[in-house]
């Protein structure tokens, strides 16, 4: 009972601090810690300056380090002269080609599948998306390095860009590895390398409509996506 009475009391006192009318005076701010600083705000009105401005935009014709674009071939994918680039400005390793898979496993396959055959998981179920191309057509395989890396900056009519989330050298990986999917979803038989071709099962057309030089590595099943 005695507790009640404690906390009424307390509440009316509370309570009796409302009075329930505006106040011109600023709000008791005991504690200001660092919210009142002598400091401009963006957007804010600036007397420094010859047009009032706070925020102010780079000089004209400087470039901020690092931020250099000038390399028309690594950063567009194309000569001076505007034509896609046949190959790719960087150098090809091992360890291009793998951060190539990488990021194409993270930023490409959602649409274009694992092998490049474009049945992606989304574009397995029914959402209506517009299926993304397979990279293995003859169209596909002919087309420039320049043209695939400006597909990846730029998007291209249906497929949106990833100039954004894809810096310019992992676009180039990507493209390796691009071609590297082309390779394996149509390589001939004399190109493998020796070992793997001694390997080789010829299936000479016994049933008719498989392709005459359909080769079967032994011990390996064909894979099923790999048909246009
Ligand atoms: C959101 C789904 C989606 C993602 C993710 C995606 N694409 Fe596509 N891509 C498409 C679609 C859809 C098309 C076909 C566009 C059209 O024909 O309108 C396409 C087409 C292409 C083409 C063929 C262009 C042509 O000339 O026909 C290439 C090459 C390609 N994409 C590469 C990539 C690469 C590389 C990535 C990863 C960086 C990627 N795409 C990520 C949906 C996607």
């Amino acid at each position: 009972m005695q507790r009640l009475l404690t906390l009424g009391v307390l509440l009316t006192v509370l309570l009796a601090g409302c009075r329930g009318h505006q106040s011109e005076r600023p709000p008791i701010h005991p504690h200001l810690g660092m919210d009142f600083q002598e400091k401009f705000q963006a957007q804010s009105y600036n007397p420094l300056f010859e047009d009032k401005a706070t925020m102010r935009k780079p000089v004209t014709g400087t470039v901020a380090r690092g931020q250099l674009r000038g390399n028309s071939e690594l950063h567009a994918g194309r000569t001076e002269e505007g034509e896609y680039v046949e190959s790719v400005p960087i150098d090809v390793t091992r360890k291009v080609l793998e951060r190539g898979k990488d990021r194409y496993e993270i930023y490409c396959t959602p649409c274009h599948g694992q092998t490049g055959a474009g049945n992606g998981i989304i574009m397995r179920g029914d959402y209506g998306y517009t299926p993304a191309s397979s990279y293995h057509v003859d169209r596909l395989r002919q087309v420039s390095d320049g043209y695939l890396y400006d597909v990846i900056a730029n998007g291209v009519r249906n497929m949106p860009a990833y100039g954004q989330q894809i810096p310019v050298r992992d676009r180039w990986a990507i493209v390796t590895y691009i071609r590297a999917l082309q390779r394996s979803q149509n390589a001939r038989p004399e190109e493998l390398p020796e070992d793997l071709a001694s390997r080789l099962e010829r299936k000479v057309g016994t049933d008719g409509d498989a392709p005459s030089d359909t080769v079967r590595v032994a011990g390996r099943q064909p894979d099923a996506s790999s048909s246009e």
